[in-house]
């Protein structure tokens, strides 16, 4: 690491730089249009172990190398190749990508996917593990299985039903048509799609907005919104008075602060923006 706070690995399936509090990690195997293999797979999750819990790093952002974000799960090294090995290899590799798709799905810092190209099949399943996602116009999204022959399967077809209306979802799923990214966002696949060459600054502005936000506050309410969905009224309610208690134990502090600068100091609007958590409680 530099004194820049600049770390990368460009020699593996997944390369990734710290820059300004942002972890910027791309699926990197552009020759192959950043298929996850199970090698990837592998790699991916040492990545996100390793920047979880970095002080240096504030919001992590999933990108792609190349042309794609990803083109989904690897046909020859994920399916063909451990298939020939029976069931121990499939379900091997299956316990590897449901992994961290699952540990992303619960990161301890919030998570952005810049989705710069093709995005298909087991590719929604780190989409809808990352929080918020922002596309390229010039993107393509596609639940291409049923082009291939199998189901939309790991996951895809869950994020289909959470994210889409019920008819999108299934005309998605049985028509196997790609879509673009500004269909994308007018569907709820992503949040916003804008030009590819505008979609790096527009993702980190999100991030340092995101970025200046309390990180215990963030990671509760990552959590709150993916929970609360399947729970009752009564349930959530329950739920998140305990969420924030437990925040509160967490970082007590940090929220006085923030109570402080808008009632005391009115030095900020909590309706308008962010306090500032990088000063001290007095
Ligand atoms: N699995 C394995 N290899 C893949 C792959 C995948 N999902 N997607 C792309 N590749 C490989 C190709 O086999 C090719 O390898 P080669 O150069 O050794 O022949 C290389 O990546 C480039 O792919 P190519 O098809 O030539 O690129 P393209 O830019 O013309 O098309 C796609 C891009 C994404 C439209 C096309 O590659 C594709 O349809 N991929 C499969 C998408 C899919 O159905 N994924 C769902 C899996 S669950």
């Amino acid at each position: 690491m530099s004194k820049e706070g600049h770390m990368a690995n460009d020699t593996e399936t997944v390369a990734f730089d710290v820059i300004d509090g942002i972890a910027w990690v791309r699926f990197n195997r552009p020759g192959k249009r950043n298929a996850m293999s199970p090698t990837l797979n592998r790699a991916m999750m040492e990545v996100l172990d390793e920047l979880e819990f970095r002080s240096d790093v504030a919001v992590l952002v999933l990108t792609g190398e190349g042309a794609a974000w990803t083109a989904g799960m690897d046909l020859k090294e994920y399916f063909r190749e451990t298939e020939a090995e029976g069931l121990k290899g499939v379900r091997r590799s299956q316990r590897e990508s449901y992994g961290w798709w699952r540990r992303l799905r619960w990161y301890q810092k919030p998570t952005i996917a810049m989705v710069n190209g093709w995005c298909f099949g087991g590719g929604y399943g780190p989409l809808f593990a990352c929080d918020l996602a922002f596309a390229a116009d010039e993107a393509k999204f596609g639940l291409s299985e049923i082009n291939w022959g199998i189901l939309p399967g790991g996951g895809a077809t869950k994020v289909a039903v959470e994210l889409l209306p019920f008819r999108k979802a299934m005309y998605h799923a049985l028509l196997g048509e790609p879509i673009d990214g500004k269909t994308a966002a007018e569907w709820g696949l992503v949040n916003e799609s804008v030009p590819l060459a505008q979609l790096k600054d527009r993702v980190t502005e999100v991030a340092k907005i995101l970025r200046a936000k309390n990180p215990v506050a963030l990671k509760a309410t990552k959590d709150a919104i993916r929970r609360v969905g399947v729970m009752t009224y009564d349930e959530a309610e329950d739920y998140l008075v305990r969420a924030q208690e437990a925040a509160n134990s967490f970082d007590n502090e940090g929220r006085k602060e923030g109570i402080r600068q808008f009632i005391d100091e009115k030095s900020y609007k909590p309706g308008l923006g962010a306090y500032d958590k990088d000063r001290k409680v007095r």
